[in-house]
């Protein structure tokens, strides 16, 4: 009798591999990082988008994307805040944009997509989405009810004792505020976006939610400041967005906005996940796609 070795690539032959997603990996925390070294592809095509949040350090973004990157066809990396931040003890002291683009080199080497990158094009035999990972920041427009500027705003959410991290370690260096860093990439990524062929159907991926509605759930509304920008609110429909891909608000669900389906992705803390009582995972995220 003759014995073939049969590998899961014969078996799968001809069936498209998936697009997966996942965010707030926050590889700090050890039952975190145990997911990373958990996840897997089914299909030797599968790809993984990253849609920020991977953790603090630049040691956290480089284990954890190298990790992901020897496993899956192809990585996207979207920057959250956590990237961004520098920390007082930080080896790798880069600050704003400085930091970011160390890291968008540091994705190259590893061969992981980034902002910066042509946007790859996914495709299944039957359609063609171009994946666009984006860094738009936030410019503290979306503002608690009852307030109208940034000074209002603030004001209640520091009454509310509701204040983000980011506004110890984000720095925007050299811009001269996160707002100004906000405007800035918003417009670049906009000229891309408008780039694309007007018929080309888009993935959207960004670290916070391109549009406010995820965060109306929020238990502290004025955390909305740090959470997106008026400026990307129609995005969604500008650019054909097929699915917009999400994660920031810890909040891991599937909404659906102008009939475009909004998917947060994110993992969150391990005492945030662990009282749902299983171990969270990446998502399809074209199965809630029409
Ligand atoms: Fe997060
Ligand atoms: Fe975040």
């Amino acid at each position: 009798m003759r014995t073939i070795a049969i590998t899961s690539a014969d078996i799968l032959d001809g069936v498209p591999g998936d697009l997966l997603a996942i965010s707030d990996l926050h590889v700090g925390y050890r039952d975190n990082r145990a997911i990373v070294e958990s996840l897997t592809p089914t299909h030797p095509d599968d790809w993984l988008i990253v849609a920020g949040d991977v953790g603090e350090r630049v040691a956290h973004v480089e284990w954890a994307l190298s990790t992901l990157a020897s496993r899956f066809a192809r990585v996207v990396w979207a920057p959250g805040n956590h990237e961004l931040w520098t920390m007082t003890d930080d080896p790798d002291p880069l600050r704003g944009e400085a930091r970011y683009l160390h890291l968008v080199d540091l994705c190259r080497r590893l061969g992981v997509v980034t902002p910066e990158d042509p946007y790859p094009v996914w495709s299944d035999g039957f359609r063609s989405l171009t994946v666009a990972p984006l860094l738009t920041l936030y410019d503290y427009t979306w503002r608690p009810d009852g307030t109208d500027d940034y000074e209002s705003a603030m004001a209640a959410a520091v009454a509310a004792g509701v204040v983000c991290t980011d506004e110890m370690f984000l720095h925007a260096d050299p811009f001269p505020s996160r707002q100004e860093w906000c405007v800035a990439r918003v417009a670049e990524t906009e000229k891309r976006l408008a780039a694309l062929p007007g018929d080309a159907r888009t993935v959207l991926v960004s670290h916070w939610p391109l549009v406010r509605e995820p965060t109306r759930v929020l238990r502290y509304p004025e955390f909305a400041l740090w959470c997106g920008t008026e400026l990307t609110a129609d995005w969604h429909l500008r650019f054909n967005a097929e699915v917009a891909v999400y994660g920031h608000l810890h909040i891991p669900r599937d909404i659906e906005v102008d009939g475009v389906p909004f998917r947060e992705v994110s993992v969150g803390y391990p005492r945030e996940w662990q009282p749902r009582g299983r171990v969270p995972g990446a998502v399809r995220v074209l199965e809630a796609a029409r």
